[in-house]
């Protein structure tokens, strides 16, 4: 990681040119661009040849940035307090003076914000005098970005600049909660929902389908290597690539491990690297070991079930 204020004022002047670029986060690179103004945001999905109908989260480097833009609530402080920054996006009431462009949230009333950990984000962010509204950095449909190098491997030359913040720390997206009315989950993701449970006091649903006016995520690919993955497999076929959670002795060269410790964490933060490396081996089709359905896991396991629709 080149932690330098030249490369923070160089993604400075080109998010002030209205571009688009890469941005390191904690959990995966984003394709930032001000959330603002309406020709940066349209670059974003054109980039990311993004369905317009599906929202962008839009980050800020503090509450008091994000007041200007929405409507708070005492549950959404409660979890501020304890997780912001780090990886939960919060769904919360877009303000009727807010500035966010109609582009941002196709025109919805709500608006999904987020306050990333990562220290040049947040420095750079801070630098800012406008929230930046940020996906992340692939193709729609496709595995997200964990290093400069993926970033480059979606986009190639049509970005033109990547702040290299090293590799995320976590590897999968944020957790997605919808503070509006009875908070609801939206994205299993890396805050575990037992710790934004025991927080507010309650339990939580987990809406998979959400109804037409909320948007997360819900295409049917999603998270997707390429190429067709199967899910709970103890016996791979000869050619496929067996993707296991901890690393054994095998001769095998078809093995590929997500932990050298057993810890679903690490796994997490492994998974789009691995998957991303068996593609580029040339295998034609993954299969993966059942993973344990707990913590990080859930995650984990819901990524590969819409990668697995292949
Ligand atoms: O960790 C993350 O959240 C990364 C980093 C870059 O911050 N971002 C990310 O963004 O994963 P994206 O666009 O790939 O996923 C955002 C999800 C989408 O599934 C979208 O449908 C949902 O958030 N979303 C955005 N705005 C929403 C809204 N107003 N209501 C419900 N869901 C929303
Ligand atoms: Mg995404």
């Amino acid at each position: 990681m080149k932690f330098n204020q030249s490369n923070i004022k160089k993604a400075k002047k080109y998010l002030n040119k209205n571009y688009c670029i890469g941005v390191p986060t904690e959990t995966v690179y984003g394709l930032a661009a001000n959330a603002y103004v309406d020709s940066a945001v349209k670059k974003i999905f054109n980039l990311k040849m993004r369905p317009k109908n599906n929202p962008l989260i839009v980050h800020y480097h503090d509450i008091d940035s994000l007041k200007k833009d929405c409507l708070i609530n005492d549950n959404f402080i409660k979890l501020y307090n304890k997780f912001s920054p780090g990886p939960i996006t919060y769904v919360l009431k877009l303000k009727n003076n807010s500035k966010i462009s109609k582009y941002v949230t196709n025109n919805q009333k709500s608006l999904a914000v987020r306050f990333p950990k990562h220290a040049l984000f947040k420095n750079l962010i801070k630098q800012l005098n406008y929230p930046l509204a940020a996906p992340s950095a692939n193709i729609a449909t496709k595995v997200s970005a964990v290093k400069v190098g993926d970033v480059k491997e979606e986009f190639g030359n049509k970005i033109k600049y990547i702040l290299d913040g090293g590799t995320c720390a976590i590897g999968i997206e944020s957790t997605i909660i919808n503070l509006i009315g009875k908070p609801t989950i939206l994205r299993l993701g890396g805050l575990d929902i037992s710790k934004i449970q025991k927080t507010l006091g309650f339990k939580l649903d987990t809406v998979i389908n959400p109804n037409k006016k909320i948007v997360p995520g819900q295409s049917r690919l999603h998270y997707s290597p390429g190429i067709p993955l199967r899910m709970n497999v103890s016996k791979p076929k000869n050619h496929e690539a067996f993707l296991i959670i901890k690393k054994r002795k095998t001769k095998l060269k078809n093995y590929f491990y997500l932990t050298n410790k057993n810890s679903l964490d690490e796994a997490a933060k492994n998974l789009y690297s691995c998957l991303r490396k068996v593609k580029n081996k040339g295998y034609k089709s993954i299969a993966v070991e059942k993973i344990s359905n707990r913590g990080l896991g859930k995650a984990i396991n819901d990524r590969l079930q819409k990668a697995s629709r292949y």
